[in-house]
């Protein structure tokens, strides 16, 4: 029924979009208190993402020339002057690989002992430096292996691969370019562009057929759409049995570190750890400079709070600041992004909470102090259906540039999700603690374990086997003590090895304890940058060519 009532686009013209935009915000809005089937709603959801493409498009368009950098001519500058170029150019350079020069690093490293200066010692943050070479088991558990992926076609004959969703899409709009392409026919096409983000494998299988797309190089087929995990794989050691991978992001090596980290901070919330070194994507096709590379250096910041505690102390230190905000209601209500105090934005909830707030601040204050221009930055809430796996509320900050708006600042509300799956991968608890207002009297369940009995039978590894079960939760005790009764022992594994326990090493016993303290799983903000996106917002914010004179140069 909603499908129905689903506009076309097509035919509306330019100064229509944000009326346009605004209908089909409303029709959301309307399915969703109405409770329209999932289905429907992600449809509209869709066609609202796409209509806001087309608005943002189109608003850029509109800009005064002068307003948008001549990309050749600049990346021709930098090249030339070597802030950067391709790697490995004097064998053929390869795609997504850039080395920086010498006024290229010194950049770099300008912009990142700024973002020291104000994050790292302005905000007293722990920093760490964690290897980048990952077990398999580490991003199994964090959702990687399993999720961070894209959908790929490959060339038949020569094996080129393409993003799917990408080729498929321009394949799309050179048809409907095509002068004898029918108003219905367009209207088809459009359709399945605004779906593009929700296409099975299936379907988009069945879409490369039906559109019968093939190798836009060679005009070769194209083998069906296969999953493609964008983390780069590997072996440790020479054996060849632990699988690893080049890390995806650094974030996970403070999650691992929590514990230390913890202790290192007296036990105590709220408190951040940061840590900035490269990480690795294996992106299909990618085809946009320094926006979308292949290695790229990071500075991630975890803050970790007490999640019924999410209000930072210094908040009033940025409330002042006036900021262009793009809220998900603004998105799907058609409005326009807006300026907004950021004290009012939290106040009337745009902003979740003043946590959160007060990065958007902070990244806001870093982000002009390195040299991004204020009026080509906003902040864009993430809508529902484009958040990643780990993360319940997200804003971006970013910056216009000739490739329109692109992200450079990712700053998310984890949750207590990465913790809390470590924890439950390792048995490692990841918790903090927080004082109780009333002391609790309660009956606790733990294992007690017979030292003698599992020295005997396990030697070397019983020491392993008594943290394991000293580390154990209520709930799992439980378990293991219902097999223990019926089977008389019960297995644990640890490191992929496999322990029997039996009666006579271990029993179960239940006392009671008072408790002062109450373990909770902290929430995590974390502000995540892309210092190459950084790095070249800045070259396109500050490029310019003298008036009259055919010189390039960047602004002083
Ligand atoms: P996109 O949707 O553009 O691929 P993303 O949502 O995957 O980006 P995040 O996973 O949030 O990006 O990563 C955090 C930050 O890392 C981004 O804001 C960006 O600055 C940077 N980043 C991510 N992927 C790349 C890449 N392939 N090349 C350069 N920088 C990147
Ligand atoms: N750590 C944030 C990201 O990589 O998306």
């Amino acid at each position: 029924m909603w499908g129905d009532a689903w506009p076309r686009f097509s035919c509306v013209p330019w100064f229509h979009f944000r009326l346009a935009s605004s209908a089909q915000g409303e029709l959301v809005r309307k399915m969703k208190a109405e409770s329209a089937p999932d289905v429907d709603v992600t449809k509209a959801v869709a066609e609202l993402k796409a209509r806001k493409k087309m608005l943002e498009a189109k608003e850029l368009a509109l800009q005064p020339k002068d307003d948008i950098v001549d990309r050749t001519k600049m990346e021709d500058t930098l090249k030339r002057r070597f802030f950067y170029d391709q790697a490995f150019a004097i064998y053929g350079g390869v795609s997504g690989l850039y080395d920086f020069g010498p006024v290229g690093c010194a950049l770099k490293n300008n912009i990142l002992q700024v973002w020291r200066q104000h994050f790292i010692q302005e905000e007293q943050i722990l920093e760490i430096d964690c290897t980048m070479l990952t077990p398999e088991s580490v991003l199994k558990t964090s959702g990687h292996v399993d999720k961070f992926a894209d959908y790929m076609v490959k060339d038949v004959m020569n094996g080129e691969c393409f993003r799917a969703d990408h080729l498929l899409k321009a394949h799309l709009q050179k048809l409907m370019s095509d002068k004898k392409c029918t108003a219905e026919k367009k209207n088809e096409m459009e359709g399945v562009i605004t779906q593009m983000d929700n296409y099975s494998q299936q379907e988009l299988a069945d879409l490369f057929v039906q559109y019968n797309v093939k190798s836009p190089s060679t005009g070769n087929d194209l083998t069906p759409p296969i999953s493609f995990n964008l983390m780069f794989q590997t072996s440790i050691g020479p054996g060849g049995n632990m699988s690893g991978y080049l890390r995806p992001e650094t974030a996970q090596g403070i999650f691992l570190n929590f514990k230390r980290l913890l202790e290192f901070n007296q036990g105590k919330l709220p408190f951040a750890a940061a840590q900035i070194g490269n990480s690795f994507r294996n992106e299909i096709s990618p085809r946009s400079g320094l926006i979308r590379v292949r290695e790229f250096t990071m500075a991630e910041i975890e803050h970790f709070v007490d999640p019924d505690e999410k209000v930072h102390s210094k908040f009033s230190n940025v409330a002042d600041l006036e900021i262009l905000l793009y809220s998900s209601k603004a998105q799907t209500s058609g409005q326009s992004a807006h300026i907004m105090r950021l004290g009012d934005a939290v106040e009337q909830g745009v902003i979740n909470n003043s946590v959160l707030g007060y990065f958007i601040g902070r990244i806001y204050l870093y982000l002009i102090k390195v040299g991004v221009a204020k009026d080509k930055l906003r902040f864009r809430q993430h809508m529902d259906n484009e958040m990643a796996h780990y993360a319940c509320d997200c804003w971006d900050a970013e910056t216009k540039t000739s490739y329109g708006w692109i992200e450079i600042v990712g700053c998310a509300d984890r949750s207590c999700y990465d913790l809390l799956c470590h924890a439950r991968a390792t048995r490692v608890p990841l918790v903090a603690e927080r004082p109780l207002k009333e002391l609790i009297s309660l009956t606790w369940t733990s294992f007690e374990p017979n030292k003698g009995a599992i020295g005997k039978t396990y030697r070397k590894e019983a020491k392993l086997v008594m943290d394991f079960l000293a580390a154990c939760d209520e709930c799992y005790v439980t378990d293991q003590e219902k097999l223990l009764s019926e089977n008389g022992e019960f297995t644990i594994e640890i490191d992929g090895t496999t322990f029997k326990l039996t009666k006579d090493m271990v029993n179960v016993k239940r006392f009671q304890k008072t408790l002062h303290v109450e373990d909770i799983v902290p929430n995590v903000i974390e502000p995540s940058f892309g210092i190459g996106r950084i790095m070249y917002s800045i070259f396109e914010h500050t490029f310019h060519i003298r008036e009259g004179d055919e010189q390039r140069t960047l602004k002083p």
